[in-house]
């Protein structure tokens, strides 16, 4: 079964990219993945989700984002450890460290290019791989609890770069529930930071788009006419 799915995979062209899922039912359905099947990445998709990374916005376009790509089982056993013991990362069959060469950005912007701008542009890039990795059927989480001393030993990062996120990739092998995810009234302010307006469906006439398409077996496009009947209803009021 497990080889199945890697064969399939292994066949994937830029046309099926193109016919791959949209970007709001990607980001609806993405989850933080921590099992995975015992079936190797390829090469491929591997490529695929760097570039997703190699895209995303950084500020300067300085582009600070490295990539460590590890493979070997040894090495990924001892990265697991280096992120406080997360054993479970070991199963992955590959794990992508996002590091951030960041001395251009200290150059440009000063502390706040090293400590504020790298942060940022590699979490860009994170959230971008995270996506192209779903969006091509792999699980993956966004991992930072790590000791930075034992990673940075265990794979030879340099002084002048920093690593910011494990990201281990497999097929997933787990079916995870929608997190619980705050409602929009909480966290969304108008005008001054803690205005909060309660009856926001009446502002925003649609602000659960994506909690009605996360939920399992609502697809985007039940989701869309759902937004589509909302919005002629507010419309005709
Ligand atoms: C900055 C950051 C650090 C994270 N570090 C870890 C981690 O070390 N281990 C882990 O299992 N998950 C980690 N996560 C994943 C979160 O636990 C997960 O995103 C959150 O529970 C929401 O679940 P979801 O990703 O499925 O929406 C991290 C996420 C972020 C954004």
């Amino acid at each position: 079964m497990a080889d199945e799915v890697v064969e399939e995979a292994k066949m994937i062209s830029e046309d099926e990219i193109d016919e791959a899922m949209n970007i709001f039912e990607c980001i609806a359905t993405r989850r933080s993945i921590r099992k995975f099947m015992d079936s190797d990445v390829p090469m491929e998709m591997l490529g695929t989700i760097i570039d997703a990374g190699r895209y995303a916005p950084s500020a300067g376009n300085a582009q600070d984002y490295r990539f460590v790509i590890i493979r070997n089982k040894d090495l990924i056993g001892k990265v697991s450890e280096a992120c406080m013991q997360q054993l479970w990362m070991a199963q992955a069959p590959v794990l992508v460290v996002v590091c951030s060469d960041f001395e251009k950005l200290k150059m440009y912007y000063g502390i706040r290019g090293e400590r504020f701008y790298s942060v940022q542009n590699c979490a860009a890039t994170v959230e971008n791989m995270l996506l192209a990795a779903h969006g091509l059927g792999l699980g993956s989480c966004w991992v930072s609890a790590f000791d930075e001393d034992a990673l940075r030993s265990a794979i030879g990062i340099p002084g002048n770069v920093r690593p910011m996120a494990v990201l281990p990739f497999g097929f997933p092998d787990e079916v995870v529930p929608v997190p619980m995810k705050l409602s929009i009234e909480n966290v969304c302010y108008f005008e001054s930071y803690g205005n909060r307006v309660w009856n926001i469906d009446k502002v925003m006439i649609n602000p659960d788009v994506f909690g009605r398409m996360s939920k399992a077996g609502t697809s985007i496009v039940e989701a869309g006419k759902t937004a589509f009947e909302t919005y002629q209803k507010h419309k005709k009021k």
